[in-house]
Parts: structure tokens; sequence; C-alpha cells
């Protein structure tokens, strides 16, 4: 006897759109075909579509940031405002801070987490202080252990390699087959243009974009590729965020060489003008991340690469400050310069309907397309598949019930998170989950979260596809 029949499916699929049924016994999906037989609860899914899970493979929770500041979602809102999105796995980062040990810093992340989690998560490391016993015994125990990815900055005081160490990580990424995420833009050139700036008396949020234009971005993006060539090893360049990178990206594809890339909801949904605010106000704060959202050219071109393959992956960069708050973007000195407004922007509950809306619904991507950017190419590039980011006998029975006609005013009202605005305010989208399943279990529903926090479980991972 199945657990849970899910009837008229339309089911889609990176490959495929069919109709069948879906039966699921202890978490898994044991068998879909045209009538699988009695079960103990039922799901009519008739008009809907049926995804599988979101995979969101970038998202800052909890993490630690200094100076006063506190992110707005831990992990009980930010995987509870996930499954309200649709999402079933996520994947935030455990950040090394200078001078600590990794294997502190995964058992504290652990800790945070356990019995919090909506849906569930896996851990990428973020490397800040590369020292020989980090190089040379940590990350291989963790990488063994199921820490198979992890990002490097080549940006960010207290965070920044340089590219000695850069090669170095890459070196041992490519000896333990470990995939790298790098934030690509670079650390000089910023700090050059933030200076200049500021003795310019330009110190309103929207400058931040001004720090940070595309040729910083471009710069870093081919040099992070150059050193992925030199030691052989796949990259995965993150937050891409519009033409000069992506360029990047393309000749490295062209050339062979094992790169790929991510974007996000900010660039091809916002642009510069948005940290304009109301006439250069504080405002513009809430649009505040990096790299910054660029122009519509450059949406145009992300389109371009959503459709023909330069983009493996859609995260959200899910990175919340509260906007109205001295321990968020309102910190001290963040209305002196846009050098101290906290960066990121929340997003995590609205990414998987801004790619559909603007993407399929409005005939840009199709819905296998969609389904590949947001689900399977994150699980295979992260170590997930076969067990999640498809619809296969076997995997987990974590699904994305979505109806593709119904009409969404983003507010940040209607979002779960502990965030207090939305970049997407007032925005309209065609298409929107209405049931989420973890594991055959409804976690969220109609906007209510029907899962309670710890049926999430920490998901060890396997090696990224990008090593064959
Ligand atoms: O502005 C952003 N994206 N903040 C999050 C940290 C990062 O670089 O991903
Ligand atoms: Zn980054
Ligand atoms: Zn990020």
């Amino acid at each position: 006897m199945l657990d849970l029949a899910i009837r008229n499916a339309d089911i889609v699929t990176a490959a495929d759109r069919y109709r069948a049924e879906i039966g699921i016994r202890d978490g898994r999906i044991v068998t879909i075909s045209e009538d699988v037989g009695p079960a103990r609860e039922e799901i009519d899914a008739a008009g809907l579509l049926v995804l599988p899970g979101g995979i969101d493979a970038h998202v800052h929770l909890a993490q630690p940031q200094g100076g006063g500041v506190v992110m707005a979602d831990g992990f009980e809102s930010g995987t509870r405002s996930a499954a309200a999105g649709g999402t079933t796995t996520v994947m935030p980062f455990a950040l090394q801070q200078k001078g600590q040990s990794l294997r502190e810093v995964v058992e504290a992340y652990h800790a945070e987490a356990d019995g919090k989690c909506h849906v569930d998560i896996s851990f990428h490391l973020i490397i800040t202080d590369p020292t020989p016993a980090v190089l040379g015994q940590e990350l291989p125990a963790l990488v063994k252990a199921g820490y198979t990815s992890f990002k490097v900055f080549m940006t960010y005081d207290d965070m920044v390699l340089n590219d000695a160490e850069l090669l170095e990580v890459f070196d041992v990424a490519r000896r333990e087959r470990a995939m790298v995420m790098v934030h690509a833009e670079g650390y000089d050139a910023i700090k050059f243009m933030a200076k200049r700036l500021e003795e310019a008396g330009k110190t309103a949020p929207y400058y931040h974009a001004e720090s940070r234009p595309q040729s910083v971005e471009r710069e870093a993006t081919h040099r992070a590729i150059s050193h992925a060539e030199l030691t052989d090893v796949p990259i995965t360049i993150v937050h891409v965020s519009g033409r000069d990178p992506m360029e990047q990206i393309q000749w490295a594809k062209r050339r062979g060489l094992n790169v790929h890339a991510e974007t996000c909801p900010q660039y091809i949904a916002l642009t510069a003008d948005d940290l304009k605010g109301l006439n250069m106000d504080f405002e513009g704060a809430k649009y505040v991340c990096s790299p910054p959202p660029r122009d519509t050219d450059s949406q145009k071109a992300i389109w371009e690469g959503l459709r023909d393959g330069t983009f493996d992956i859609f995260s959200s960069d899910h990175c919340p400050f509260r906007f109205d708050d001295p321990a968020g973007k309102d910190v001290a000195g963040a209305r002196t310069s846009f050098r101290w407004v906290p960066n990121g922007i929340p997003g995590i509950e609205t990414r998987l309907p801004i790619l559909f809306s603007e993407g399929v619904s409005k005939g840009r991507i199709s819905l296998e397309r969609f389904v590949a950017l947001t689900a399977t190419n994150p699980a295979r590039l992260f170590g997930l598949a076969p067990r999640k980011g498809s619809i296969t006998v076997g995997a987990d029975a974590d699904l994305t019930l979505w109806d593709p006609a119904r009409k969404v005013t983003i507010t940040h009202e209607i979002l779960h998170d502990a965030c207090d605005y939305t970049p997407y305010e007032g925005m309209e989208v065609t298409g929107w989950p209405v049931r989420t399943l973890l594991r055959g279990r409804t976690i969220a529903a109609e906007g209510a979260i029907t899962g309670t926090p710890g049926q999430g479980v920490y998901l060890e991972r396997g090696t990224s596809r990008a090593f064959g």
C-alpha cells in the first residue's frame, strides 16, 4: 500500500512534461505510472503542474556579521520562507572567520540549525583563512565527510583571498574533488572606486553600484577562470550580474573549460536605478547587494544566458537584513556612506515565482529549463543527485504543486521570512506554488506553513557531476 498517490499530475522534469500518477512510500517516489493503485492519502493535482521541489544552492542564514549587524533570518524563519516559496532544499554557507578552525565552524552551524529546519539543508564552507592546517587536513577531511563545495571571495575586507591563496584552495579542490564557488569582484579596484566616490561626496546607497562596475566583476571573473584552468579544477562563478562577466564565462565554456555559472532574481528584476531610492535617499539601501543589479541591457543578456546554457543554476543569494533596524541596513554609519550598508537582500521565497513569471509565463524560457535551473542542475552540480532535483523513482518525494495561472502581487505581508521588506514589493507575478511536499509530507499549502521545524534534515553530499 502506498502512503500517498498524486493523481492527474502534469509532471515536469528538466527533460520532459507528461501526465501520470506518482506513488510515494516512506518519503520516496516508488512508482510513476498511469495508475499507481490505492494509497492511504490522495492528492488530486488536476490543473496544477507537479515540479521537483526547488533547490536553492545559495542562501545565507544566521551568518555572523560583526559591527552590530544581525542577519534577519536564522534557520527556522529562512527555511519556513523557503517552504512557502516551493523550495525543499537550501544550501546555506558556513563561514570561517579568520583564525577559526573549519571543524569548529561546521559544528557551530550544525548546533545552530539542528531541530529548526522546515526543509532539508546542506552547508557550503566559506574559506577565509587557508592556513596549512585548513588546506592540508581540515578541508580534505570535511570533503570526505560530505562538505563537497566551498566558496571563496575575491573581495570584502576579512574575506578576500589573494591570488596565491585562491590557487592553493583551487588545488585542494581538484585533489579532493570539491566544487569551488567564486565571488568574483576585484578587491583593489572596488577600494579605489569607493575612496574616489567618498572624496567627491558621493555617499548615498546608489554609489555602492558605481563603486563596483561591471569591469570589476569582469576582471575578477576572468582571473578566477584563468586560475581554474591552471589548476584544472571545475568552478562555479556565483551571482553573475550582467553582460560583461557573462562574456568571460561564455569564452571559458567555448574553450571547453569546466566553468559553471549562477545568476539570481535581482539581476532580472532590479536595476542599479533601484538603489537611487526616492531621490537618492536611504530607501536605496534596500537594494544594496554585491554585485549590484545593473541595467536593462544586462537583464537582456542574463535572459539569453538563462536560455542558452551560459547559466547552469538560478539561486536566490538570500542574504536578509532588516531595513528599519540599527542591527540591519540602518546600522551606525550606513547613512554616512554606502560603504557601511550591509550587503545583501532577501529573496528565498520569491526566487521561483519571479523566474517562473518573468521566464515561463512571459515565454522567455521553457518549463523544462525552469526545472533544470532551479532544481535539477543545482542537485547535480552540488552532489545531491539522484536523491534530489528530479521526479524519478527512488528520489525523495520533494514536490511543488504549482498553479501556472495564479496571479499574485508580491508584498512583504504575504511572505514568511523575518525581514521587514521585500525588494519586489508590488511586483505582479503569474504562477505560484500552492503546495510544497518534503519527502511526501505537506510542509506548506496556500500560504500556510503546515510542517514543523525539525522536519528538514541535514544532507551529506557526494561529488559534483562536474567531475564527470
Ligand atoms: O550582497 C550579497 N550578495 N551578499 C551576500 C554575500 C555574498 O557575497 O554572497
Ligand atoms: Zn558572494
Ligand atoms: Zn551570497
